[in-house]
């Protein structure tokens, strides 16, 4: 091999099963070749890593950019240039703008918004009621995935009810296409709310009152009947519960095709920190009492849980800091903290850098079928990595954040464990701890390299041929032959 684009050399590499002391060769968009400095070619630029880390770059499952619709709370160059300086090299965004992705309009808009972003992306469409009708042309027109807001939440999007939400699994199992679910239980969290505000309720904890783990429960089982009874691949967003785990590990174990996302915020915040962060913390599902955060850090780490998403939900400091609870935006911003607090953890041993990759990275590349292009330092892969310094500590600021929504509840938090530097496809979108300007818009979908695995659809034949159309040999208006009586 002649020169090639770029070396890195003397770098520990690091993948799920282990990590390797490796130089790395970029030539283009993709690693061309992994292993021994001797044997690698030259590079028309060379960067020496020696002590530092590479991590394929981790892919974010869950993020609200807010364009169209919200531009004062993010756009898709601020929520991008913030998931680029935050080691993110893909990121998948949720469909509750306005006007909500349900529609190819919505999703012409989302593409041109997404025109200058700094990462790779994919698009979750929306999974509604009155979305059922344009899922087909909704993934013919680049949406890699679906959403369906079961719980309430930010957009006020209706939850689909329990028959389109069957409806949509049945027209999607066929397709192998996996669908995100906002597990909680509307009817639940919609009337524990009212109950609240007539009491005159307005602090902190009563949001978590509002919205308790059963509504979690309760959702995610229903979810996974209709996955199990469909074949549909499904996909848990934000798990918060610990009292919810069984279900999925129950689900696994009979192959029901789950994943699961959780968050930074399950496993290091808990009402304990209520007092300090006040509406800063209000999301959904809420955050719980310390009871759940050892037990969803266990999931992860035998295999319940998936992944690591951020749910980045970024709104403006006034919208977050109103004096009643019920007036503050649900969310926070997340995509560019996410690493360093992930990597403090593992500095003090909680977990591999291994398994962080797994969660960050690997898993969320199967799940979304992109691994092979993404999820993976090889021969062969986009070459979008992450160059780390396990060594580097600092404290996470609201203030030096690239998103629009500078309020976090993890400002002031001590950490160990940065990015140094991003690399998208070759290119660098964050170069020494600084966004590399010129790269806005070097992001592209990912669905030209998205092969998800056949599928194995279950009872779906009800819908397609028994609802859609009449059976063959039978009238249209034919009445039906009297029934033996049992
Ligand atoms: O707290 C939340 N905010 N949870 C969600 O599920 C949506 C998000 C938003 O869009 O603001
Ligand atoms: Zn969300």
């Amino acid at each position: 091999m002649s020169q090639v684009d770029l070396v890195i050399r003397g770098a520990q590499v690091v993948s799920p099963d282990q990590i390797i002391t490796a130089s790395v060769a970029i030539d283009g968009e993709r690693i061309v070749a992994v292993g021994h400095d001797d044997v690698m070619p030259a590079g028309r630029e060379e960067l020496r890593a020696d002590g530092l880390f590479l991590l394929p770059g981790a892919i974010d499952s869950h993020v609200h950019f807010r364009d169209p619709g919200y531009p004062h709370k993010e756009t898709w160059k601020s929520g991008s240039a913030a998931a680029a300086c935050g080691g993110v090299t893909t990121i998948f965004d949720m469909p509750n703008t306005n006007p909500p992705t349900g529609t190819l309009e919505a999703l012409r808009l989302k593409h041109k918004a997404a025109e200058s972003s700094y990462v790779d992306f994919g698009i979750h469409g929306l999974l509604g009621d009155d979305t059922i009708e344009n899922l087909e042309a909704l993934l013919e027109a680049g949406v890699t995935s679906f959403k369906a807001f079961v719980g309430n939440t930010f957009g006020n999007l209706p939850a689909p009810t329990d028959g389109a939400l069957l409806e949509g699994f049945e027209k999607l199992a066929p397709l192998g296409i996996r669908t995100v679910v906002h597990a909680e239980n509307s009817s639940i969290l919609l009337r524990r709310q009212q109950r609240m505000e007539s009491a005159g309720r307005i602090d902190t904890l009563a949001h978590l009152a509002a919205r308790p783990a059963v509504a979690e429960i309760e959702a995610i089982g229903r979810v996974l009947t209709l996955a199990e009874w469909t074949g549909a691949r499904v996909h848990i967003a934000h798990h918060s519960a610990a009292d919810s785990l069984f279900l999925i590990r129950e689900a696994k174990r009979r192959g029901v095709d789950v994943t699961v996302e959780t968050c930074p915020q399950y496993l290091l915040l808990n009402t304990d920190h209520a007092a300090r962060l006040g509406g800063i913390m209000r999301l959904n599902p809420p955050i719980r009492e310390a009871r759940h955060n050892q037990p969803l850090w266990d999931a992860l780490l035998d295999g319940t849980i998936d992944m690591i998403a951020t749910d980045h939900a970024p709104h403006t400091p006034e919208e977050k800091t109103r004096e009643s609870i019920w007036d503050c935006d649900c969310g926070f911003p997340g995509v560019e903290t996410q690493m360093p607090l992930m990597l403090t953890e593992v500095n003090r041993q909680r977990a591999t850098l291994m398994d962080y990759v797994r969660w960050s990275s690997v898993n969320p590349a199967r799940a979304w079928g992109l691994y092979g292009a993404k999820g993976v330092i090889a021969a062969g892969a986009h070459a979008d990595i992450a160059v780390i310094d396990m060594n580097r500590q600092g404290v996470l600021s609201q203030n030096r954040l690239q998103t629009i929504s500078r309020i976090s509840p993890w400002h002031g938090r001590a950490v160990q464990g940065y990015p140094l530097h991003t690399l998208l496809r070759g290119r660098f979108v964050m170069r020494d701890g600084k966004l590399v300007t010129e790269a806005a818009g070097w992001g592209r979908s990912v669905k030209t390299v998205q092969t998800m695995p056949v599928a194995r659809p279950r009872n779906t034949e009800h819908y397609t041929s028994a609802i859609l159309s009449t059976p063959p040999g039978v009238a249209p208006n034919a009445t039906p032959a009297p029934q033996e009586p049992l």
